[in-house]
């Protein structure tokens, strides 16, 4: 079954067909740059022209969201306008593309993904996927479930709120060597290590293509360390698995 996937970023909003019996983009993605300001209304037309390049949605459609997503509502907003606090984004995009959408939170569907499809796959303990980029998203699974919205990005570490300190964005605006920023992604995950004792931290965002430059540098962490598998394409793969799953109970990464 194929069924629409779109991740919204901070820099592109960008969506596929997945074909999901195997996981997959069915075909080449399509992608807009995400409008400034990220206003609500701005990036549903965005959704729109994405969702519509592909033709009219013949299903349900799934969209990602970077912040706190319940119900529908997006809840906060760390890098995106803050007109989305409190927004009805399901209602909103759904009736910009005329179908039912299911709106989750971007870590969340990237771990969905990598549970079912890619470096978590069978894995029944808990299992931690955090996503680094702008900021740093988090999905928390055990016995293959996830608790939603868990926002561990916004820990405190060193007096500091982490994705200011560890995440992608902070390595390139304080331009720091793969070796400082590896000593703050260690410190990070050792802090989420000491909550949470997971067996495995899965590292996402684009940053897991260059997983060999900062992962063999991590210490002081006892869980298992792996780079995810489905890259850039994990957001989409799993807005869409939530998407199907809408109504058939809550999801479930099997
Ligand atoms: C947001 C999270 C999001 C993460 C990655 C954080 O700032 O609070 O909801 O998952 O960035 O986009």
């Amino acid at each position: 079954m194929n069924v629409f996937g779109v991740d919204i970023g901070g820099s592109g909003i960008k969506g596929a067909p997945v074909d999901l019996e195997r996981g997959e983009i069915a075909q080449e993605r399509f992608k807009v740059l995400t409008p400034h300001p990220a206003t609500p209304d701005a990036v549903a037309d965005c959704v729109r022209q994405v969702v519509e390049h592909f033709g009219r949605p013949s299903g349900p459609v799934g969209a990602t969201f970077p912040g706190v997503v319940v119900g529908g509502t997006t809840r906060t907003a760390a890098n995106v306008d803050k007109g989305w606090i409190g927004q009805d984004a399901a209602a909103l995009i759904g009736g910009r593309i005329g179908a039912p959408v299911t709106v989750l939170n971007d870590a969340d569907a990237a771990g969905l993904a990598e549970m079912t499809f890619g470096a978590g796959r069978g894995r029944t303990g808990t299992v931690i996927v955090l996503t680094f980029g702008t900021g740093i998203g988090s999905a928390v699974f055990t016995g293959g479930r996830l608790v939603p919205n868990t926002e561990l990005g916004h820990l405190e570490l060193q007096g500091h709120d982490a994705e200011r300190r560890a995440s992608t964005r902070a390595k390139e605006s304080e331009d720091l060597s793969w070796s400082r920023w590896a000593k703050r992604v260690g410190r990070y995950l050792a802090h989420v290590e000491m909550l949470f004792s997971p067996e495995l931290f899965v590292i996402g965002g684009g940053v897991s293509r260059k997983a060999e430059k900062f992962l063999p540098l991590i210490e002081g962490v006892s869980a298992e360390i792996v780079p995810a598998q489905l890259e850039n394409n994990a957001g989409i793969v799993g807005a869409a698995m939530a998407a199907a799953a809408a109504g058939s109970g809550p999801v479930a990464a099997t």
